[in-house]
């Protein structure tokens, strides 16, 4: 690794690159209401969903984490990265972690990789620990990953889920840096709840499974969500998060330029912007075209944002998510001048 020595103490984690990458076969409200009882109308105006894109047959996540971080790298203009961190609640395989095989694909092999498991606040959570690796010397240049083929997860029956979720992947690129640079890592507000594990899980597949005194059933191998009780620790978690980040940045709420939020449902963007008294046109919305893509989702955004102009250099954002576990994240930041690939 190549450290650059640290002087007077911590150093911040910037972000220098981004990159994004969506699986080529989209999916849309008609053709699932070919195939389960809803409707594009009952989709829309519950979620503000209009399509998404989904994996094909030999595509699995490290494949989207791979495309994703690559141009991540090209962005950042950089070939070595001291290591990988890759949020994902679908992983290629139980065990092992499949960021070691992602870094692998991009040439990496030998450096550190390792998986972060927060569902949709997984990009938050993989962001603060690889801001950590930075600031302890760990780390000068670290790859982060947010990649989901979520699609793998959910009951073909289950017309719930089976609407809301996409596949997709997103990276960021962070390096050595000073706190006051834009793109600069400030603080990451991070928080879980455990007693809520029941309302976003998968049930089969690990120890409580192989375990358990009572047989599970089929449906349990795939994902569940409660959605009306999510929907409300969403908006309460991510508005706290979410003001307790701008706090530390010592932001008001009428600074803020662009709220890029886990892109669940639009009824939540819109009650998250509203708690947090800024207006709906700073919301950044992505899911009318991807749907929910869970730790893929904020990368996914951000890029989706700078592609449209909405995002720009400067810029005043804040990031947030809440997901499984329960977990929820939130942090604010300064974009800096990079392109995203
Ligand atoms: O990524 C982690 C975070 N996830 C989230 O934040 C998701 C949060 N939750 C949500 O976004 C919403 O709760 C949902 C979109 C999941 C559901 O919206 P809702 O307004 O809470 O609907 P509901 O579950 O109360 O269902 C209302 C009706 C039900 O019928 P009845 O009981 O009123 O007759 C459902 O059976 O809509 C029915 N329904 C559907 N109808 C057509 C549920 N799914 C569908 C569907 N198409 N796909």
């Amino acid at each position: 690794m190549r450290i650059p020595e640290v002087r007077g103490g911590l150093r911040s984690a910037v972000i220098c690159g981004a990159g994004a990458w969506l699986p080529p076969r989209i999916v849309t409200n008609d053709e699932l209401a070919a195939r389960m009882d809803t409707s594009d109308e009952w989709i829309r105006t519950r979620t503000g969903i209009r399509a998404r894109h989904i994996v094909s047959p030999g595509m699995p996540t490290s494949h989207l984490a791979a495309e994703a971080g690559a141009r991540a790298m090209e962005s950042a203009g950089v070939t070595e990265i001291d290591a990988l961190v890759l949020a994902t609640t679908t992983p290629d395989r139980p065990c092992p972690a499949t960021a070691p095989l992602v870094a692998h694909k991009l040439g990496l092999t030998g450096r550190p990789a390792f998986d972060i498991s927060a569902v949709c606040t997984g990009f938050l959570y993989a962001l603060s620990v690889a801001a950590g690796l930075i600031a302890s010397g760990a780390a000068a240049h670290v790859l982060v990953i947010g990649a989901e083929a979520f699609s793998t997860i959910i009951d073909p029956r289950d017309r719930t889920s089976g609407v809301l979720f996409g596949d997709g992947a997103g990276a960021v690129v962070l390096r050595a840096g000073e706190p006051q640079e834009p793109g600069a890592i400030g603080w990451v507000e991070l928080g879980s709840d455990g007693s809520l594990a029941d309302l976003i899980t998968v049930r089969a597949g690990g120890s409580e499974q192989r375990t358990a005194v009572v047989p599970q059933q089929p449906a349990d191998a795939y994902f569940s969500m409660i959605g009306k009780e999510v929907f409300t620790h969403a908006v309460k978690h991510m508005t706290q998060a979410s003001l307790t980040a701008l706090n530390h940045a010592g932001w008001r709420s009428g600074e803020v330029d662009l709220i890029i939020a886990h892109q669940a449902n639009l009824r939540i963007l819109h009650a998250v912007s509203e708690r947090m008294d800024i207006p709906r046109n700073r919301l950044v919305v992505h899911l009318d075209q991807v749907g929910n893509t869970a730790a893929a989702s904020i990368p996914l955004a951000l890029a989706h944002a700078q592609s449209t102009g909405e995002l720009f250099t400067g810029a005043r954002i804040i990031l947030t998510a809440f997901g499984g576990g329960a977990t929820w994240g939130a942090t604010a930041l300064t974009w800096p001048a990079i392109k995203v690939e």
